[in-house]
């Protein structure tokens, strides 16, 4: 049985995933901002089998209460050994280009924020020398597009501190994996049209919960978009211009 904190627990990927864990009876400890709705999802994921669920409530931009809230969880579970980490917006590029406040809120909740998060959580993982550590991190920080480069650049970010963090922590047996999904139905897509490079919560959830299970180091999900941002990150620099991607 696992001892898991799940920050970001409403987002629709995390639910599913968290669906998965209460299935093989893991403890659970759910952090999000609406209290209301983790509730909802607490009592649901009793039902399917989870061994203990606690919430409590967690605000991205609120650096001071992240070391708290991981004490807690611990608290909560009696120990911790493996942390989901999903929270995230996509911020309108427009808007960022035009106002760097709105680009500094990006980067704040999408990367800043799981820094935070992730200095308490890995120093304690690093002391007990076991732990699992997963990221919802995305396709977009592979490479810079015009179409969403504040948010590729804070999930790019994620994804360089990332790797650094399990380079440091693989002497401590400590696995840090970094999720890249491609194009997800959930609240944060509802307004795109949806086509057949688009997964379900559930799909990616599937992912999720095989690759912490097997320590995978990097996961693409669904797997084909490891091929898609290979050949996006090939496209040499002159045609990637003349494109609208
Ligand atoms: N959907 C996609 O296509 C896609 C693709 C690549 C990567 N991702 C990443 O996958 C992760 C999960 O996203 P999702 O698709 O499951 O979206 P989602 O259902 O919209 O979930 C977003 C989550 O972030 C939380 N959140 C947003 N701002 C916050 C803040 N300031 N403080 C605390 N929590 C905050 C939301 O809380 P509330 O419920 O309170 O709003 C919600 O739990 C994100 O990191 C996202 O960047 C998604």
């Amino acid at each position: 049985m696992r001892k898991i904190l799940i920050v970001g627990a409403t987002s629709a990927i995390a639910e599913a995933t968290a669906r998965l864990f209460a299935a093989e009876g893991d403890r659970l400890f759910l952090a999000g901002r609406d209290p209301g709705r983790l509730q909802v999802i607490a009592d649901d994921l009793k039902v399917r089998g989870a061994d203990r669920v606690a919430t409590a409530a967690f605000d991205a931009q609120d650096y001071d209460s992240h070391a708290p809230l991981v004490d807690a969880a611990a608290r909560a579970l009696d120990g911790l050994d493996t942390v989901l980490i999903a929270h995230g917006t996509l911020p309108d590029q427009k808007a960022c280009e035009a106002s760097f406040a709105t680009a500094r809120e990006a980067f704040e909740i999408n990367a800043l924020s799981v820094v935070s998060l992730l200095t308490p959580i890995a120093n304690r993982f690093e002391a007990q020398g076991q732990g699992t550590i997963a990221v919802m991190s995305s396709v977009a920080g592979d490479r810079g597009r015009q179409s969403n480069y504040v948010y590729g650049a804070a999930k790019g970010c994620l994804n360089v501190f990332l790797e650094g963090l399990a380079h440091r922590l693989a002497k401590a047996k400590v696995a840090v994996l970094t999720v890249k999904p491609g194009f997800v139905d959930t609240p944060m897509t509802a307004a795109f049209p949806k086509g057949a490079l688009w997964a379900s919560p559930a799909q990616v959830a599937n992912d999720v919960h095989r690759a912490i299970a097997r320590r995978k180091r990097v996961l693409y999900t669904p797997r084909f978009w490891r091929w898609i941002m290979w050949v996006i990150r090939s496209v040499p620099t002159g045609v990637f211009h003349r494109t609208k991607l």
